[in-house]
């Protein structure tokens, strides 16, 4: 375990005391600071710092202290993905795991002695979450700062939107789990994208027809222009499309493949085939996985500089990293996700994720 520590001036005796215990039990720690009771600073400098470390998984936990432990919360918990809970004593340290899977301890420097305080800390590293229904209400709050997120980033005129319909969502848990089989995997991302079809599909336009029925003249309605072309990015997308096509057959299919540069890490195009009337189709450019959004980006200039206009980007998993690059480069796209993962790691992979999807449907690892 990695522990990223911080205080201000009047939480700083409790951080160094905390620092100690955490080094004396073998935990990896991480400092940020500040180191003298004299010097005023201010808390939110360091407490939004160290929450944005646990946030993006660059340490495990965080303890923070200042000298009530208030202003501390407060700064901390503005980082989406920080669960920042201050505690006065070992109870609510016990609960703040067991039911609110807090990330952060926030402590008071002011408001009670060294010795408390590493009993607090004790009890809150050694207790697990419960889950269950707990699980189900912090699956409200990350919700609602996905909501926030969105909505911030997204000054865009297209479309973000996550697909929360439960059968997505159940489906989607399983083939994150490392133990699914590659059979089971290739299916459940192919059941995945046919789910995905009926929202991805909302916004086709539809006109009035007449039908007879074995009894009388019936008003319906049929998709009108039906013309669509679904285009896998090579070659994970390639999972996703039978499951699309199952629903609208008659799309048209083309192919991307973009690789990465060893050298300038950018993305290269080697493969690029479109359907040749592909400036009148409704464009589904499909991909897993939205991580840095260097495909995706490239994808769609291609796509565009052959003429295509309307296009729509599904992804069973994105990244704010990718969500947001493809969002300020391509404006106008619509983007379809199952889920907003929390971050990037250093080689690229969503966090949490569920792997390399390419070698998850192909079993090539
Ligand atoms: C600093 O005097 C104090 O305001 C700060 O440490 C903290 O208690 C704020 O919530």
């Amino acid at each position: 375990m990695k522990a990223v520590l911080g205080a201000d001036h009047a939480g700083c005796v409790l951080k160094n005391a905390a620092k100690q215990y955490l080094i004396q039990k073998q935990i990896e720690v991480l400092d940020l600071g500040t180191d003298s009771d004299k010097e005023p600073v201010d808390y939110p400098d360091i407490g939004i710092k160290a929450a944005k470390m646990v946030a993006n998984g660059e340490c495990d936990r965080g303890i923070l202290s200042c000298g009530t432990g208030i202003g501390m919360s407060i700064a901390a918990n503005k980082v989406r993905g920080a669960y920042a809970a201050l505690c006065t004593n070992t109870y609510m340290a016990k609960m703040s795991r067991l039911h609110n899977n807090a990330n952060i301890l926030v402590l008071g420097g002011r408001v009670m002695n060294i010795d408390e305080a590493l009993q607090i800390i004790d009890v809150w590293l050694e207790t697990p979450f419960k889950g269950g229904r707990h699980a189900r209400r912090i699956e409200k709050i990350k919700a609602y700062e996905d909501k926030v997120f969105l909505s911030n980033i997204n000054n865009s005129n297209g479309r973000v939107v996550i697909i929360d319909h439960p059968l997505v969502q159940h489906k989607l848990g399983i083939i994150r789990n490392a133990q699914t089989s590659v059979k089971e995997f290739r299916e459940l991302v192919e059941e995945i994208a046919g789910l995905m079809v009926y929202e991805i599909t909302r916004h086709l336009p539809v006109e009035k027809i007449e039908v007879e029925t074995p009894l009388a003249k019936a008003h319906a309605k049929t998709i009108a222009g039906k013309k669509l072309a679904v285009i896998p990015l090579l070659r994970a997308g390639l999972g996703m499309i039978q499951g699309i096509l199952k629903l609208i057959p008659n799309a048209k299919v083309g192919h991307i493949g973009v690789y990465r540069d060893a050298v300038t890490l950018q993305p290269v195009e080697y493969y690029c085939k479109l359907p040749g009337d592909i400036e009148e189709r409704d464009i589904f450019i499909v991909d897993p996985m939205l991580a840095t959004g260097g495909s995706s980006t490239l994808a769609i200039d291609l796509i565009k500089r052959r003429g295509g206009k309307k296009i729509t980007l599904v992804c069973l998993l994105a990244a704010p990293e990718g969500l947001k690059r493809v969002q300020d480069t391509h404006p106008d796209v619509d983007i379809y996700m199952a889920a907003l993962d929390d971050h990037l790691d250093e080689h690229g992979y969503i966090v949490p994720g569920l792997g390399d999807a390419g070698d998850r449907l192909f079993g090539t690892k």
